[in-house]
């Protein structure tokens, strides 16, 4: 059976909520499998110069691994129409891990339950913001804090837009990850603690006014800085030009604004602008929030 699955590009954090929330943005991958003696894979769009079109693809060992959890001998042709960027902080891996790992399921009639894909998805990203979001779309809370994965999901009711910078440069999570701190001041947990339920009850009752305080964070932007140059200029650019509050996209190099609806344009050129003034090129999109997450059709 072939088989197309959609995926969405993510954006995790939301400020406070490190490795807690992620969100998935009507941007998409699609990721085309159909079982076959060997593995192959093709690449179109987004990374098609420096994505390795072999079995090492993370797409492809996604598929693998559901052929391995399944018992099944078998390899995939795959096919990825890539449309979010690489290493920008939007959840290019987890598309790929969510893509790979749904669309081999679906192409093998499904024997993994979505807990099991979930799982996988998990353990190959080794954080589950991006990947809970990317599967079942929305915003996702994830809790993976005892060892295994408890999630809840919220559509934002707010009356506002996302609007994501991109810069032209890229930031491995990998890096990222390394510059944070083993151990935090027990206010600064707090403080995210506090932030974080703001942001939860903005997005379930839509005061997004309570934005303007909830998307500040203390356990890992303040680290990340140097990683992104511009990354305060760009937040102060984005709530100068109307937008309720702004954070690091995931571990950045992006950065995602809520806006007005009207003010949306003008708060990604103040946030374009910004990233030039610190010497990047970038561009922004207004991006609505995905429902759907990954969804396979038969083709
Ligand atoms: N929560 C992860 C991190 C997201 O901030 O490292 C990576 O995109």
């Amino acid at each position: 059976m072939m088989v197309r699955v959609r995926v969405p590009a993510t954006t995790a954090n939301f400020g406070p909520a490190f490795d807690v929330i992620g969100i998935a943005l009507a941007l998409y991958n699609e990721v085309e499998v159909e079982p076959a003696e060997s593995t192959e894979v093709e690449i179109a769009g987004e990374g098609e110069e420096i994505l390795a079109a072999t079995p090492s693809n993370l797409v492809a060992r996604a598929a693998l691994e559901v052929a391995r959890a399944a018992h099944r001998r078998t390899g995939f042709h795959i096919r990825c129409r890539n449309r979010i960027p690489l290493g920008r902080g939007l959840g290019s891996s987890a598309a790929a891990i969510a893509g790979g790992l749904v669309a081999a399921n679906a192409a093998l009639g499904n024997p993994l339950p979505a807990e099991a894909v979930l799982d996988l998805a998990w353990k190959m990203e080794g954080h589950a913001d991006n990947v809970a979001a990317a599967l079942v779309g929305g915003a996702v809370l994830v809790d993976a804090s005892a060892g295994r994965i408890t999630w809840t999901r919220i559509i934002p009711t707010w009356d506002a837009v996302i609007v994501v910078a991109v810069p032209e440069f890229s930031v491995a999570t990998t890096e990222a990850r390394t510059v944070l701190p083993a151990r935090v001041p027990l206010s600064d947990a707090v403080s995210n603690i506090g932030r974080t339920a703001q942001l939860v009850v903005a997005m379930l009752t839509g005061q997004v006014e309570l934005l303007r305080t909830a998307l500040a964070d203390t356990l890992h932007q303040p680290y990340r800085r140097a990683l992104v140059p511009g990354m305060d200029n760009v937040f102060e650019a984005a709530r100068d030009a109307g937008a309720y509050g702004a954070a690091l996209s995931g571990s950045g190099p992006s950065i995602v604004a809520v806006a007005p609806g009207a003010q949306a344009h003008g708060v990604g050129e103040a946030m374009v602008d910004a990233f030039a003034r610190a010497g990047k090129r970038a561009k922004h999109m207004v991006l609505p929030v995905d429902e759907s997450g990954a969804v396979a059709a038969r083709i």
